[in-house]
């Protein structure tokens, strides 16, 4: 027989006289001649009980099956008549299928700190929390996806490896060669693969670039690495971008974008997993959703950097560091911005070119470039973009200007001197997103493993 999953079970129209679950056990609560067993498949939040009639022959085996345990449970499916669940299990078949050692086993039925569940990585998705949050992430990327490729977007795989230093920030993880002769270890490393230095990427938008001016608009969506020696709750050293890139664009078609796709996936969490929802509305952030509903219903504000700075430095309150023209706004600047002053999301846009990367467009005032990162409340910048010079004696003079190899750029250059186009596109941190959506305060909570400054385990 095929099992059947519980979220299929519990959506049932009417009974059935045989169904097979397989899941982990939550908890096994025993009464005199019957035990009931709260069944969790992952498929969804919610549980679905079997009773187990201890008394019949054959099931004495049930008082070892405890929580954490694997089990197969054959039975009928009837209404339920406790409160809650509209269908329950009544089982005429038990199978353990892996035990788990109650001494042992680090979850029980009670809440765990995330700082807990964080060491135990590999378990913590048994709980409620984690398999909400690891199927909120997963509908999030399918509507990345679903998003672009309903609007004529193509996905494009750009290189993890890579010789350029996109950002320009010098935050890069070095790739080398293993001798294969040699023990793991300094010793055995050769650098001479490539035949030059080569790192994992910060940004897959130099090799987007190319393809934006070929196919029109383009999208990425994978993994970036950063080398930011900082602990903070919402860097990791290696995440997932969405980039979109799209020609023929300008800086306004990028916020209309940016905007518009994050309310998209905003909606598509609220749609499609809605229960899963419910628990951190209930148990991480009560007013998550007025939050999101205000976030997909009202337009974002979106105001210069000038602007920006003018705000910050009339705020009734202090910061750590003082706003000011020039000098790059700070995470609780972005979040000062969001959450307190406009108390939504905003983007903030044309920014001082000296603190901007070298390929963005220059504006007509020789101060400011066609910069924007979309700031939202609890979490600050979570998409950073820009429309893209486009003219060549322009990006030329900049790459000098910065002192920039030139040589490493020619490849970069030629889509400029052969039918150059204006375009533009953005950075959208994924895991910022599901942060956004979940309403968690630390990236390492919506990372299966979180890579971290001074953290690898598992
Ligand atoms: O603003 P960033 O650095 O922009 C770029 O890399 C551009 N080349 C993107 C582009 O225009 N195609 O990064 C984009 C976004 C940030 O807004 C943030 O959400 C996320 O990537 N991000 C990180 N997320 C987690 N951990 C980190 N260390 C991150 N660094 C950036
Ligand atoms: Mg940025």
């Amino acid at each position: 027989m095929k099992r059947t999953k519980i979220t299929e079970l519990l959506s049932a129209r009417e009974g059935r006289e045989q169904v097979l679950v397989k899941g982990w056990v939550r908890t096994r609560r025993d009464a005199k001649d019957f035990s009931f067993l709260e069944i969790n498949d992952g498929s969804c939040l919610a549980n679905i009980q079997a009773i187990v009639d201890t008394s019949a022959q054959g099931y004495d085996g049930v008082k070892e099956i405890g929580t954490g345990a694997s089990v197969a449970v054959q039975g009928a499916l009837v209404a339920s008549p406790g409160k809650g669940q509209a269908w329950e299990v009544k089982a005429t078949a038990v199978e353990l299928i892996g035990a788990a050692d109650q001494e042992t086993f680090p979850l029980q039925k009670k809440r765990h700190s995330d700082e807990f569940l964080r060491a135990i990585a590999h378990l913590r998705p048994r709980t409620n929390k984690f398999g909400a949050m690891f199927r909120i992430r997963s509908e999030l990327a399918l509507a990345i996806h679903r998003y672009f490729q309903e609007r004529g977007f193509f996905y494009l795989h750009t290189p993890i490896i890579t010789g350029s230093d996109c950002e320009g920030a010098g935050e890069m993880l070095r790739v080398t060669a293993l001798d294969p002769g040699k023990p793991l270890g300094p010793e055995g490393v050769k650098n001479d693969f490539f035949g030059k230095d080569a790192f994992l990427t910060v940004s897959g938008q130099l090799s987007a670039e190319p393809f934006a001016l070929a196919l029109g608009d383009v999208y990425t969506f994978g993994p970036t690495f950063r080398a930011e020696p900082s602990d903070t709750a919402r860097h990791a050293a290696e995440f997932w971008m969405v980039e979109p890139e799209m020609a023929f664009a300008t800086l306004q078609d990028n916020m209309d974008l940016a905007e518009d796709i994050l309310k998209y996936c905003i909606r598509a969490v609220i749609e499609r997993r809605g229960s899963d929802l419910e628990l951190f509305a209930k148990w991480v952030d009560t007013t998550l959703m007025a939050t999101l509903e205000r976030l997909v219903s009202e337009p974002f504000e979106r105001i210069p950097y000038r602007e920006a700075v003018e705000i910050l430095r009339k705020a009734p309150r202090s910061f750590e560091y003082e706003a000011a023209f020039g000098k790059d706004i700070q995470t609780e600047h972005e979040r000062y911005l969001a959450e307190e002053h406009f108390k939504k999301p905003v983007i903030v846009y044309d920014y001082p070119k000296d603190i901007k990367a070298f390929y963005m467009r220059q504006n007509d005032d020789g101060e400011t470039v066609g910069a924007m990162d979309v700031l939202v409340p609890r979490i600050g910048e979570i998409v950073g973009g820009s429309a893209r010079e486009e003219r060549l004696y322009r990006l030329e003079a900049r790459i000098a200007e910065m002192g920039l190899a030139a040589e490493h750029y020619q490849w970069y250059l030629d889509t400029r001197r052969f039918g150059t186009a204006p375009h533009a596109g953005f950075g959208l941190g994924f895991e910022r997103l599901v942060m956004l959506a979940t309403g968690a305060t630390n990236i390492r909570d919506v990372i299966a493993f979180p890579r971290t400054y001074k953290h690898l385990e598992f």
